[in-house]
């Protein structure tokens, strides 16, 4: 579904993608480790063309990402749920929501305003109330939510547990588990507990590049190798 392909990225004269390898099978749900500062927001930047590869190639369903703008990728089937997960302050969280639909007509969405209120009966809760007011945990919802409405095929989401109450991590997790089941995933952390239980497999990023791939049935049993990489 997504492949990276010795993927480059600079911020100015700073590469801090060199030569990333990803390959993303459609109904996964994948986790890109590593510490602060290697380079996972930066690769999930280079897939939506935030941060448009300088060299190596993006492919999304078979189709080259490279050199497409950000809009026309996310129309394309990719949500991307940042770090900040800003909203948009002054709208309500339902305003949130309507402006980040994908226009397509009501009976064709996966993602109806009404499913989205059964999947976050939190955010049913407060659909009337400003954006500039919600918790951390709230904020993370409408975001993940306000990326489900674009109709993503596959969801990025970037460090989706970081800053949160454990209790609202808790949430988020189930939430992966439940988007899983229709959707393709990928998230960045920094911690492995959360994605050894939430995620199939993993990627240990250093200095940007791709140190190490488990595959489903070895995820588990890499522990070792993955927390000395974390650690280090
Ligand atoms: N906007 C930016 N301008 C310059 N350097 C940046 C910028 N954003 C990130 N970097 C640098 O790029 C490297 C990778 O950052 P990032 O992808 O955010 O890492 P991670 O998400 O793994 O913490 C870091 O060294 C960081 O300081
Ligand atoms: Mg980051």
């Amino acid at each position: 579904m997504l492949t990276l392909e010795n993927v480059h990225a600079c911020y100015g004269e700073s590469r801090v993608l060199q030569g990333i390898e990803l390959a993303i099978e459609p109904g996964e749900v994948v986790c890109l480790l590593g510490r602060n500062g290697v380079g996972k927001t930066t690769t999930l930047r280079a897939i939506m063309g935030l941060t448009p590869p300088r060299e190596g190639r993006v492919l999304f369903k078979g189709q080259l990402l490279n050199g497409l703008s950000t809009h026309q990728i996310a129309r394309l089937g990719i949500g991307f749920v940042d770090e900040n997960r800003r909203i948009f302050p002054g709208l309500s969280v339902e305003e949130n929501l309507e402006v980040a639909q994908k226009r397509l007509p009501e009976q064709n969405r996966h993602w109806p305003m009404e499913r989205i209120y059964e999947t976050f009966p939190m955010l049913a809760d407060i659909r009337h109330r400003d954006g500039d007011f919600l918790s951390g945990g709230q904020q993370q919802m409408l975001a993940i939510a306000r990326a489900l409405v674009g109709e993503p095929e596959l969801l990025l989401l970037d460090e989706p547990n970081e800053g949160l109450a454990p209790v609202i991590v808790q949430q988020v997790g189930q939430l992966i588990r439940q988007l899983a089941q229709t959707t393709t995933i990928i998230f960045t952390d920094q911690n492995l507990k959360f994605a050894l239980k939430y995620a199939e497999r993993g990627y240990v990023i250093e200095k940007g590049r791709v140190v190490h791939a488990s595959s489903k049935e070895s995820f588990h049993s890499d522990l070792a190798t993955i927390e000395q990489h974390l650690s280090v």
